[in-house]
């Protein structure tokens, strides 16, 4: 945690979302739904692809880890046997003067952040949405929204086991919307209301937790490293023994250098076996685990690894972000890892000419069932090529009236801006291997460096 300085203002982040179809405020034509955004159609594709790329690290990859869906709505027992019921609140004070509500753990002095009045003395305030099953609004049909997706796989945990047979250790991991009444939200989708988790409940034999804690620590930091954000924007930061939750034995932040400064990306805890015991004494159904080596009846540990998806979306949209110089001016563009983009390449004739647009346009039909692709034909190409960096599109296609002759096309890689040209026979082929991270410079049969353009950085 060196670098103390935020790489991009959250402005530009914010803007850049907005124009180029990545999150708009929710609700907007009616002013906003505040901690409510809605994802536009890069914003979706980008959110799909770092739920594929937890997804894959997390379960595809693994075989000690299983995938599970559950219900947003649970029994509310569950939310009084976890302990949310009872001890999800935030000490929440208003503003006498102007009736602004805070968080009082985030308030630095003892007056109004906004116009300096006396606030109230703090009062809990649970931040579990509430609603009602069936038709009646009475307290007996009274459910909660959850907070979590973890609550999910502990009630499960017995179906699970019953049903696939896993010996331990093992995980089950869950994507799903989560919900949170939170008194103040900002820092644009950082901190929301309605949000979307990855979690993942790691089972296993009390006594070998602590090791299973450092082990998945290690691993979910090198998951987003490998994924493109910078080793020095990530921090590790320990929970002190007396702000830990009530579940949990140990807890470790990992940490990102976020535009408003350092904060929790992602949350490794130990949770002991808590929510098992719980669930057990509350439910009166034995959630243990039965070790057919040793013949002993356990209630397993749990360590889990748990990240918001609209938080690690803002990470790795602000990692990705830099202005560079090209020719005179400056180009915007993201560095996305290309796993993440949200175009992996873009079709782009040089010109609308019939016979060109027919050719450009069967080559794109080609590609488009295979990888997430764009045909932009407007404007000029240079303008073309901008566009696709400031969105991430790791390869643009140039199709030429030369093409038509030798059928061969050109690539042009988004961060190096070098162009390469092939034929087009190869172009799926090596478009596949170049995003699996194949150098740009192995080139396929009958394929040569066509341009080296770009501009020796300062
Ligand atoms: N099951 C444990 C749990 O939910 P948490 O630290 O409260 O732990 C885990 O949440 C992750 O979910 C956080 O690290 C963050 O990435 C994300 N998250 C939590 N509250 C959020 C909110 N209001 N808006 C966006 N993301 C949130």
């Amino acid at each position: 945690m060196t670098d103390q300085t935020p790489t991009v203002p959250m402005e530009k982040i914010v803007s850049l979302a907005q124009r180029r179809g990545f999150i708009f405020p929710g609700s907007e034509i009616y002013g906003g739904l505040s901690g409510c955004w809605d994802y536009g159609p890069l914003g979706i594709e980008l959110k799909r692809n770092i739920k594929q790329a937890w997804w894959q690290a997390m379960v595809q990859n693994r075989d000690d880890m299983v995938g599970i869906e559950t219900s947003i709505l649970m029994a509310r027992q569950v939310w009084e046997a976890s302990g949310h019921t009872e001890r999800m609140v935030d000490p929440l004070v208003e503003c006498k003067n102007c009736h602004l509500r805070w968080k009082a753990d985030d308030l630095q002095g003892t007056r109004c952040p906004s116009c300096s009045g006396e606030l109230t003395s703090p009062r809990m305030f649970n931040v579990m949405f509430k609603t009602f099953v069936g038709p009646v609004e009475d307290s007996a049909n009274m459910v909660y929204l959850r907070p979590e997706t973890a609550q999910g796989m502990f009630v499960n945990f017995d179906n699970v086991i019953q049903s696939i047979r896993k010996k331990l250790p093992f995980g089950i991991a869950q994507q799903g919307k989560s919900f949170r009444n939170e008194i103040t939200t900002g820092n644009f989708i950082f901190r929301s209301r309605e949000f979307e988790q990855m979690e993942m409940e790691y089972f296993v034999k009390p006594g070998t937790d602590d090791d299973w804690f450092n082990y998945w620590v290690q691993e979910r930091l090198n998951w987003f490293i490998n994924h493109g954000i910078k080793r020095e924007h990530l921090g590790l930061s320990e929970h002190p023994k007396e702000k830990l939750a009530h579940y949990a034995k140990r807890c470790v932040d990992i940490t990102y250098l976020f535009p408003h400064g350092w904060a929790e990306l992602e949350g490794i805890a130990n949770r002991t076996d808590y929510d098992l015991k719980q669930h057990s004494k509350a439910s009166g159904k034995t959630l243990d685990y039965y070790d057919d080596e040793t013949k002993e009846h356990y209630t397993p540990y749990v360590i889990e690894p748990a990240v918001g998806v609209d938080r690690s979306l803002l990470a790795f949209m602000c990692d990705a972000y830099a202005e560079e110089p090209d020719k005179d001016e400056t180009r915007v563009v993201m560095h996305f890892h290309p796993a993440l983009s949200p175009i992996k390449a873009a079709i782009l004739p040089l010109s609308k000419k019939e016979n060109l647009s027919a050719f450009a346009r069967d080559v794109y039909k080609d590609l488009r069932s295979h990888l997430m692709v764009q045909y932009d034909d407007t404007q000029s190409i240079g303008r073309r090529y901008r566009r696709q960096d400031e969105v991430g599109t790791p390869y643009c296609v140039t199709v030429d009236f030369q093409s038509l002759e030798d059928k061969r096309v050109t690539i042009r890689d988004r961060d190096s801006m070098n162009q390469i040209r092939i034929p087009v026979a190869e172009l799926l082929k090596t478009l596949t291997a170049k995003l699996e991270g194949e150098d740009l410079f192995v080139l396929p049969p009958g394929g040569e460096i066509w341009k080296v353009e770009r501009e020796k950085k300062g």
